[in-house]
C-alpha cells in the first residue's frame, strides 16, 4: 500500500497506480481512523467494486466544535494501516491539517437546509466541516465511487445533496450499517464507553427495534410511533435523549406517516459520549 501524507503525492500515485489498471472506477473510503468492522465492510465493498481503492484517514478538525473531542478522538493509525493492507487498499491518503487547510483556506460548502438538520441541529457546523472535508477531497483524489455509512444518515444526505448540487461525477454509495452481536451499531466512539455505558447504549438499538416491530404489526402513524419510543427511552437512566426524528431520508424533514424507506434516527448521550443510531423504515 502506498501512503500518501500531502495532495502531490496522492496525485502521482493515483496516476501512476491507474495507469495499470483494467477498468476505469476509483473507489474513495473517507474515514477519521479508528477504524472498525464498519469501516472493513466499506473497504470490502470498494475492494469488490473498482479497480483501484484509497482510503482516507484525516480527523477532520472543521467538523468539531470547539467543544468537541476533536483532541481525544481515538487515533490507532498503525492499526488502521494493518487493516487497510488486509483489504488490498491501493493507496492510503493522511494528510496533515496544515496539508488540508493551508493559510488562506477561505471556501466552505454550506448545504443550506439539511445541514441544520438531525446532527446539524445539534452539532452547529458539522456539516460545514464535512461537506467541505468531502469536497475537497473529491477534487483531490477524483473518484468514480465513494462510499460512506449509512450509520450516519445525516452525513449521507447532506453529501448526496452536494453532490448533485456540485455535479460531482461519482456514485455515492451507502453502506448498511455493521452491529455487534448484541445491536450495538458500530462506531469509533463506543471507545469511550465504560461497560456499563456499553450496556446502556444498547437502548438506542433496542428503540429502533421496537419500532420496525410496530411499523411491522401495521402502526405507521410517526406521532404514535415516536410515544412508543420515547417511553421505551425514558426506561433508561443515564442515557440522554438528543433527538429521535422520523424524517425523509433525504430532506430530512420530519414525516406524518413512516413509508418503507423513511429515516428513524436517533441521537443521545451515553455518559459524555454522544451516540448515533437509525434504520430504514421497513
Ligand atoms: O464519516 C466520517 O468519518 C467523516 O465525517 C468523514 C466523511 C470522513 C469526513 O471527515
Amino acid at each position: 500500500m502506498h501512503i500518501a501524507h500531502t495532495i502531490a503525492a496522492l496525485r502521482h500515485a493515483r496516476t501512476t497506480l491507474a495507469d495499470g489498471k483494467p477498468g476505469p472506477h476509483l473507489g474513495l473510503v473517507p474515514t477519521m481512523g479508528a477504524l472498525h468492522a464498519g469501516h472493513r465492510s466499506l473497504l470490502r465493498r470498494a475492494r469488490q467494486e473498482c479497480d483501484l481503492v484509497v482510503a482516507f484517514i484525516f480527523v477532520n478538525p472543521l467538523q468539531f466544535a470547539p467543544t468537541e473531542d476533536l483532541a481525544r478522538y481515538p487515533r490507532t493509525f498503525e492499526a488502521d494501516c494493518r487493516m487497510l493492507e488486509e483489504e488490498g487498499v491501493d493507496v492510503l491518503f493522511a494528510p496533515t491539517p496544515e496539508e488540508m487547510y493551508p493559510n488562506g483556506n477561505n471556501t466552505f460548502i454550506h448545504v443550506t437546509g439539511i445541514e441544520g438538520r438531525l446532527d446539524g441541529a445539534s452539532r452547529p457546523g458539522h456539516f460545514t466541516g464535512v461537506a467541505t472535508v468531502v469536497a475537497k477531497l473529491f477534487h483531490i483524489v477524483a473518484p468514480t465511487r465513494a462510499y460512506f455509512g449509512q450509520k450516519d444518515a445525516a452525513q449521507v444526505a447532506v453529501l448526496r445533496q452536494m453532490v448533485r448540487d456540485l455535479n460531482f461525477d461519482l456514485e455515492l454509495i451507502a453502506c448498511p450499517t455493521v452491529r455487534d452481536a448484541d445491536g450495538l451499531a458500530l462506531s469509533s466512539r463506543n471507545a469511550y464507553l465504560s461497560a456499563d455505558e456499553r450496556v446502556r447504549a444498547l437502548i438506542l438499538s433496542r428503540t429502533l427495534q421496537r419500532i420496525a416491530s410496530s411499523i411491522a404489526e401495521g402502526t405507521r402513524d410517526a406521532a404514535t410511533l415516536r410515544a412508543e419510543a420515547h417511553a421505551l427511552l425514558s426506561s433508561e437512566a443515564d442515557v440522554v435523549l438528543d433527538y429521535l426524528e422520523i424524517v425523509d431520508p433525504d430532506s430530512l424533514l420530519p414525516v406524518v406517516v413512516a413509508n418503507p424507506g423513511t429515516l428513524i434516527a436517533i441521537a443521545a448521550k451515553v455518559g459524555s459520549t454522544r451516540l448515533i443510531d437509525n434504520l430504514l423504515a421497513p
